[in-house]
């Protein structure tokens, strides 16, 4: 009779770090530009207006700061497993090394609706930009050619080719090699965060030399008032929901959370680092509070150039949510800020792509070793030593599911997965700190059981406020990942059937 709960022991880790085949590259602030590589993307270049119009009005900014908390929990967690288990699997690994196999493979499941739906949602946001990037040179592209099917509203065959594109080129370049990879995202991950420094000043340059938006007795005028009374609006699907108010600010720290997912891919990569124990959760809690701060600043600044009611897709604007950051630009007069706001996310959306397509091959590495999954995943190219084959499959199906999907309820399904995945992780720190209290940790978490307690209750809160369509098809894939487990998992895991693996190891 299989265990379910049966653990992976902490001497395995040891033995597979050793063994680990992958290249150590990564120093501490290459991590450190993976997370806010990963982090800094769709989020807050496209999901601001969403969040400022449906949800908190100017009020954004304590949004922001929730969810940001909602995450230092879960990366304060995340920092001490990946100081006690620096390998590739992340979360993961965690869990299996923690609480168990079960547990584990509901981890690993709701990281594959993390990683790679996000990696979806992000080329599909990619893609508007993209679309907008072109216009600047005069091109325009045909409506059929960047609208999934559900969204065209023509006649005809309609894909999203674009992010199609996208996705299969990244795949090209992660199958040649993570420090090539790396070397490309460094690049963008500068520009990318310029870009945002850029809108902060720019924006508060514009506000503060614009009476109309600021003078010295009202302050800026279009924060007040800063919590706009709670009142019906119609939203996206034409239902009419709650916005503004307490009630909208909670909501809306959910609906942006999406913004912050990334910085556990930095643990997908210890594998690849030179010194994980110290380096990995350096980069993790670094990532996670340079992205809180900038983000900050973006809404106050976004919600100060900008009315927040002016996001109304109905509106005198109607094109603004789609990317408010670079309309909020251009609505204020300021062409070349918004081009530039343009071009810079064009590039920066493409290295959120890329790790996210890494993080998720890293854990598929994690549970193919493990038996939880086909071992094709986890198999190294003989010269780039990279998963290649594991990489180019969920290349060609997020390339496809990307060409072809609306992006609304994607966001929000990663959104879900990773919460649920943060929750999982807060739980297995505090299970390992009764079972396992006299372990080496190089980093560990201040007052855990009040984190951990935290951690667990904000992220459950945000998963209750996300929308019911994207909590319900979730709660499909969970059952779905249930039924693989039960199936293949359970029957062909390393540990629970060494027989099948003795020839092997
Ligand atoms: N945080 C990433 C983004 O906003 C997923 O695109």
């Amino acid at each position: 009779m299989s265990k379910i709960w049966v653990k992976k022991p902490l001497s395995a880790y040891e033995a597979d770090m050793k063994k680990s085949e992958l290249k150590k590259v990564l120093g501490k602030w290459s991590l450190t530009a993976i997370g806010v590589g990963a982090i800094i993307g769709g989020g807050i270049f496209v999901l601001t207006g969403t969040g400022a119009y449906y949800h908190a009005g100017p009020a954004l900014a304590i949004s922001f700061i929730i969810a940001g908390i909602a995450c230092v929990f879960a990366a304060l967690c995340y920092a001490e497993f990946a100081s006690i288990i620096p390998v590739e699997g992340s979360a993961y690994a965690y869990a299996y090394g923690t609480v168990g196999e079960i547990f584990a493979w509901a981890m690993g499941w709701c990281l594959i609706l993390e990683y790679a739906m996000a990696s979806m949602a992000v080329s599909v946001s990619w893609s508007g930009y993209f679309t907008k990037f072109l216009k600047i040179f005069g091109v325009h592209l045909p409506a059929y050619l960047t609208s999934d099917p559900a969204s065209y509203t023509g006649e005809g065959f309609s894909m999203n080719l674009p992010a199609f594109i996208l996705v299969l080129l990244i795949t090209a370049l992660l199958v040649k090699g993570t420090k090539e990879a790396a070397g490309a995202n460094n690049l963008i991950v500068l520009l990318k965060t310029t870009a945002v420094i850029f809108v902060i000043f720019a924006g508060v340059y514009i506000i503060f030399s614009n009476t109309d938006l600021y003078n010295a007795v009202d302050g800026v005028k279009n924060w007040k008032p800063f919590i706009p009374d709670q009142i019906k609006i119609k939203n996206s699907e034409g239902d009419m929901v709650s916005a503004y108010g307490i009630q909208g600010i909670i909501s809306g720290a959910a609906a942006i959370f999406f913004a912050y997912i990334g910085f556990d891919a930095v643990s997908t990569q210890a594998g690849e680092a030179i010194n994980p124990k110290k380096d990995v959760p350096f980069a993790i809690i670094a990532s996670l509070l340079i992205c809180t701060a900038l983000y900050i600043c973006v809404s106050l600044v976004l919600t100060g150039m900008m009315h927040y009611t002016d996001f109304n897709p109905e509106g005198r604007y109607p094109d603004a949510i789609k990317a408010p950051v670079a309309y909020a630009f251009e609505i204020a007069g300021k062409h070349w800020a918004s081009n530039i706001v343009t071009i810079a996310a064009t590039v920066g959306l493409i290295s959120v792509v890329m790790v996210m397509m890494m993080g998720q091959s890293r854990i598929f590495i994690g549970m193919a070793k493990d038996g939880l999954i086909p071992r094709f995943f986890g198999e190294l190219h003989p010269k780039t030593r990279t998963p290649y084959k594991g990489i180019i499959l969920l290349g060609i199906v997020v390339a496809l599911i990307a060409a072809l999907t609306p992006i609304s309820t994607l966001a929000d399904m990663t959104s879900f997965g990773t919460l649920f995945a943060f929750t999982l992780v807060c739980i297995a720190v505090w299970v390992m700190r009764k079972k396992e209290p006299n372990l080496i940790r190089p980093f560990k978490v201040p007052a855990y059981q009040i984190v951990v307690g935290l951690g667990v209750i904000i992220n459950l809160y945000l998963i209750y406020n996300l929308s019911d369509h994207a909590k319900e098809l979730s709660a499909g894939w969970l059952l779905l990942g249930g039924i693989v487990y039960f199936l293949y998992g359970r029957k062909n895991s390393k540990l629970n059937n060494p027989e099948k693996y003795k020839d092997i190891d």
